[in-house]
């Protein structure tokens, strides 16, 4: 039957160690693991020798078909997924972000009707907080208790669009601590951002290396450290999303140190790359690598960045993969502050964390699938259905050859852009083989995804690896499963086996 798979006489790669063995998946589910296992005739096998078997990438931040800064990105859930996959991520988490005075139901809504079809992996959804009201708050309970979503994500930048003030902070972060979710933030000032943008745009400085210019490191430091005691007030554990420098790491690393449950994410684009391209005289060149908060023009801020990973100052890697093209980035051609944030990463963030960390002699194989995929999955309560390669998980693996490279280029890539921001990087690893719920979506090198394969997972309240330092005892009796929210169409299910 084509359910069925064994991978044989691969180095299997958990976050707490290696050990070689055979695994054998059937219906998308590991059912065994070992070596000598019986295995039903019919089964077809893959020999993984020399290979590491890890648990497929999770990227817990990506931004597919985003209305933003009026551009609508351009990686679609279908482009976005496959482009994943082809990289050795078999799920990710995108954010469905309602304007000011939207409804957060209508956005999810609008987002699992965007993703369902279209997603080659599983995906699950984190909600965004751009406005402060009852409503919001009422909304965040039927999020969390029935639709399967466990986090959301504030902006303390993108005044006027997105930003929320810090009264509106504390009461999100109270509610999230509350309802036992995962409060996200996205943190730079965005007062001093505005402010900054004017002056540099009034002395003439319009073009892509204002950017950085009018958020400058400590910009990012001051309002990660403002998170962190906000979240602190409320007893509420902390995600900080995209980490672009050293002092905001910092900040972070010194909370974990005081033992509060503070998480930080890492990005591919700031391990892999730095800011100084933003001051290329090629316009799509530069505006390609602007993102907020802005890479880094000091290269050696990736090292650092990396550094706090092996050190476990950052805890997950993401992409922020928010895509656009040549064509949407010249809209601010004349003015650094209208051009649309956002980068490519979802396909490369696995290749660019291991040659930066495990190639570069930084990290350890099970540091890097705690990076890339445990610790998400821990985090946002995925746990061990993603994450791992135990018995009863998922069947998302890679088989990651660690000896052949690769050199990355808009030219192979499968994103829906022109420009990749990692171009001409040579990297170690390369996934021969991405297995995806049990299915071979990567054969050899040979790219075989099937649209609508994925499936969205819901998460449950309460993550026990976020909470367990702060919840109660009653908190803890609530620690249970949701219901079965998934919605399979009799649809999909018949597209799933037209292959
Ligand atoms: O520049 C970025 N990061 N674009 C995506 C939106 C966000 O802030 O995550
Ligand atoms: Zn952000
Ligand atoms: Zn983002
Ligand atoms: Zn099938």
């Amino acid at each position: 039957s084509q359910n069925r798979l064994l991978i044989k006489n691969g180095k299997i790669v958990n976050a707490t160690g290696m050990q070689d063995g055979d695994v054998f998946v059937e219906d998308g589910i590991i059912k065994q693991i070992g070596t000598n296992l019986i295995i039903p005739g019919g089964t077809r096998v893959i020999d993984a020798r020399g290979r590491y078997l890890l648990p497929g990438g999770i990227d817990p931040h990506v931004h597919f078909s985003f209305e933003f800064m009026g551009q609508t990105s351009a990686d679609d859930f279908y482009q976005g997924t496959k482009a994943a996959i082809s990289g050795g991520t078999t799920m990710i988490i995108d954010f469905a972000i309602p304007k000011k005075k939207e409804s957060l139901l209508e956005q999810y809504d609008k987002y699992r009707l965007m993703a369902d079809d279209k997603v080659c992996c599983d995906y699950a959804l984190h909600c965004g907080i751009t406005w402060w009201s009852d409503k919001v708050k009422q909304e965040m309970e039927i999020l969390c208790k029935e639709r399967g979503v466990n986090s959301f994500k504030a902006f303390m930048a993108y005044k006027d669009d997105l930003m929320i003030r810090d009264d509106e902070l504390y009461k999100m972060f109270e509610t999230c601590r509350q309802l036992g979710a995962v409060a996200m933030v996205h943190a730079e000032n965005g007062d001093i951002i505005v402010e900054n943008s004017k002056k540099l745009l009034s002395k003439g400085v319009k073009g892509p290396e204002g950017h950085e210019q009018s958020r400058p490191e400590e910009v990012e430091a001051e309002a990660t450290n403002r998170a962190c005691v906000i979240a602190k007030q409320v007893n509420c554990p902390l995600y900080v999303v995209h980490v672009m420098s050293k002092e905001a790491g910092d900040v972070i690393s010194k909370y974990r140190e005081q033992g509060w449950p503070v998480y930080g994410e890492a990005l591919a684009a700031g391990l892999g790359t730095d800011g100084r391209p933003c001051c290329s005289s090629n316009y799509g060149l530069a505006a390609a690598h602007i993102m907020s908060p802005p890479l880094r023009s000091d290269p050696a801020t990736k090292e650092r960045l990396m550094d706090l990973l092996a050190s476990d100052g950052l805890q997950v890697t993401g992409s922020d993969n928010c895509t656009f093209s040549s064509k949407q980035k010249a809209v601010g051609q004349n003015d650094f502050s209208k051009i649309p944030n956002g980068v490519n990463g979802v396909e490369d963030r696995m290749s660019v964390v291991w040659e930066k960390g495990v190639q570069s002699g930084k990290i350890t194989p099970p540091r890097f699938v705690e990076i890339t995929s445990t610790n998400a999955a821990k985090i946002f309560n995925l746990y061990p259905s993603k994450g791992a390669i135990g018995l009863g998980s998922d069947a998302d693996i890679v088989i990651w050859n660690p000896n052949k490279t690769r050199v990355i280029s808009a030219k192979t890539h499968h994103q829906a852009t022109d420009i990749n921001i990692f171009e001409g990087m040579e990297c170690h690893g390369v996934p021969e083989y991405v297995i995806v719920s049990g299915r071979v979506c990567v054969d050899d090198g040979e790219l075989k995804v099937v649209q609508g394969h994925g499936r969205f997972n819901p998460t449950p309240l309460y993550p026990p690896t976020v909470y367990d330092s702060l919840a109660t005892e009653a908190e803890k009796a609530n620690y249970a499963p949701l219901p079965d929210l998934i919605t399979e169409t009799a649809d999909q299910v018949s597209q799933l086996h037209v292959n």
